[in-house]
């Protein structure tokens, strides 16, 4: 019973959690969107859970069932996203961004329909940058500790140390999208300001506790 009660390593902390992608509307029956299954979000969420707290997921549209225990709000647009997470993130101790967020909506998305007229007629669509939900959490005066993830295409031990320093976060999550998109397996590399480190290719199950332990040892340490 105590090794249990010990393994309960966020017991009494709320954790806050974004996941999926978004999904910007050009009309009401189509979109534009980005690559991502919630996988990787969902099994944090669920591992955050089983390591005792509250758990919150914000997901975009995914195919997922709630985790058990977690308590989910779906949502569909980054702005939408940006609004449910700043209404209650004040009350949390972990925010993990796990979201593919659309870094643009449509910013003349119509209310009907577009038809398609002639060939040579195509829609113009013009763009709007969505709101950073994650630089805006980190930037609150009593931000929640924030874990950031990154999909890139090359460079990721570049880019991953560089995104960390600019979102102004403790800990980003680094990983090559093509490695991980709908994927069952992952690799994963953590950057802090101490450096990174990798996590060996695992189910995003596995990674997930391995994230999870992490992320409390580091707030063990910061916390006493
Ligand atoms: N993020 C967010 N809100 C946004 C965009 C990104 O919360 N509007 C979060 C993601 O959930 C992720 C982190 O920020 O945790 C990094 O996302 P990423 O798209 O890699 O970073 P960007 O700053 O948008 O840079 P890029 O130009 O590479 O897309
Ligand atoms: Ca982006």
């Amino acid at each position: 019973l105590e090794a249990a009660f010990q393994s309960k390593t966020l017991a009494g902390k709320r954790v806050l959690i974004t996941a999926g992608p978004t999904f910007e509307p050009i009309d009401p029956v189509r979109g534009i969107t980005n690559l991502s299954s919630g996988k990787m979000g969902y099994a944090i969420a669920q591992a955050a859970w089983e390591a005792g707290a509250h758990v919150t997921l914000v997901s975009g549209p995914t195919a997922l069932d709630a985790p058990y225990g977690v308590q989910r709000q779906q949502v569909q647009t980054a702005q939408q996203m940006h609004d449910a997470v700043m209404a209650q993130v004040n009350t949390q101790d972990i925010f993990i961004a796990v979201a593919a967020v659309a870094d643009w909506r449509v910013a003349n998305a119509s209310d009907q329909k577009i038809k398609k007229t002639s060939d040579s007629d195509t829609p113009q669509l013009q763009f709007a940058q969505n709101p950073d939900i994650l630089a805006s959490v980190a930037a609150l005066p009593k931000a929640p500790y924030c874990v950031g993830f990154a999909a890139e295409s090359e460079n990721l031990l570049e880019y991953g140390a560089a995104k960390r320093i600019k979102k102004n976060i403790p800990l980003l999550v680094g990983n090559i999208g093509h490695h991980t998109f709908g994927k069952d397996e992952n690799e994963l590399v953590l950057f802090d300001a101490k450096g990174h480190q990798a996590l060996a290719k695992a189910d995003k199950q596995s990674l997930a506790k391995q994230l999870i332990d992490h992320i409390s040892g580091e707030l063990r340490g910061a916390h006493g």
